[in-house]
């Protein structure tokens, strides 16, 4: 009887060490299934959260900044009133999107047409385009970044003076679509973002629209690749890439080559509009090689080469 009751005993045993092995097998394959691409559009809802709107900033909110550490800003009304209700890209999918990086490797590249092919073009920084770069770099934007510090603060005088608005006003209608300012990156760039906000709300420009990246959305996607072994803050290219890959079924990148040699390792200038140089706060050639690994994988397709060659 003893015995029995012991033979059953090991057999609940066996039972259940076997089923706990079958479940984490199982479990094991299934999470292999989902690439990090899919990771990436579930952690940080691109869609609806990549910017700040009156939807996700609420008045008495508490916005946390995303790279000035422990500093805060209350939401008030003065800044929910500016912006939109909604996100743009609430429930939109584009079919195919180019993100274009700002390295000299477009120089001489042909690749102008290849990027205006896509649906979505994302640009960095008030990048030139159009007139003589149209060629390499083409002349559609649906979506580009400005610094408010090195761009609306320096080159347009914080749009201070008349002259500083208007040059600023002419040139920001080269940018039609979405018009990204990181107005809670830093604590001094709020007070300017909010400026140029206002401005081009009182002058009733509608293209580009201005608007405010949401520091949560960007400390999130920045997490994500954290966690596949990205430490360095994001650079403006990784991180357009990475709303991209949330929102579009292909990601066509151009203009990315953090290195002072091209392929052919001939010297290379940083930027396809002048000099420049690499900075240290960001990894680019970490983040290049990231996106080499999942252009292997086919997430991503980055082009390096003369578009009539590779295209
Ligand atoms: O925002 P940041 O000043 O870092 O960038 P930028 O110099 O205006 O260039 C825009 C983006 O293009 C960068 O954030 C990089 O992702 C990419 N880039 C690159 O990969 N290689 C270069 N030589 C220059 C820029």
């Amino acid at each position: 009887m003893l015995k029995a009751a012991q033979r059953l005993g090991l057999g609940v045993v066996i039972i259940t060490v076997l089923s706990l092995l079958y479940f984490i097998l199982m479990t094991q394959s299934a999470v292999k299934l989902i690439h990090p691409r899919e990771e990436l559009h579930n952690c940080c809802s691109t869609q609806d959260d990549f910017i700040l709107t009156q939807k996700n900033t609420k008045i008495g909110m508490t916005i946390r900044y995303a790279i000035t550490k422990g500093k805060t800003f209350k939401v008030n009304s003065a800044l929910t009133r500016l912006l939109p209700k909604t996100s743009p890209l609430s429930g939109r999918r584009f079919s195919r999107c180019s993100v274009v990086g700002n390295g000299a490797i477009l120089s001489q590249s042909g690749c102008g047409q290849e990027i205006d092919k896509a649906d979505y073009v994302f640009r960095c920084n008030l990048p030139p385009i159009g007139g003589k770069y149209a060629e390499n770099t083409g002349i559609r934007t649906n979506s580009t970044t400005a610094n408010p510090i090195s761009q609306i603060m320096s080159k347009y005088k914080g749009l201070r003076n008349q002259q500083g608005r208007d040059k600023f006003m002419t040139d920001i209608k080269k940018y039609p679509g979405l018009l990204w300012v990181s107005a809670f990156g830093v604590k001094s760039a709020t007070v300017i973002s909010q400026q140029a906000l206002k401005f081009v709300t009182q002058k009733r420009i509608r293209s580009p629209a201005l608007v405010f990246g949401n520091p949560k959305h960007f400390t999130d996607t920045m997490n994500f690749w954290r966690a596949h072994n990205l430490s360095n803050r994001l650079s403006t290219g990784m991180y357009l890439s990475s709303i991209a890959l949330s929102v579009c079924d292909q990601v066509h990148i151009f203009g990315f080559w953090p290195f002072d040699k091209d392929p052919e390792d001939q010297p290379l200038a940083y930027h396809y509009y002048g000099k420049g140089k690499v900075d240290q706060v960001h990894d680019m050639p970490q983040e290049f090689l990231k996106l080499l690994e999942w252009h292997q994988e086919g997430v991503v397709n980055v082009h390096i080469h003369k578009c009539q060659a590779d295209s």
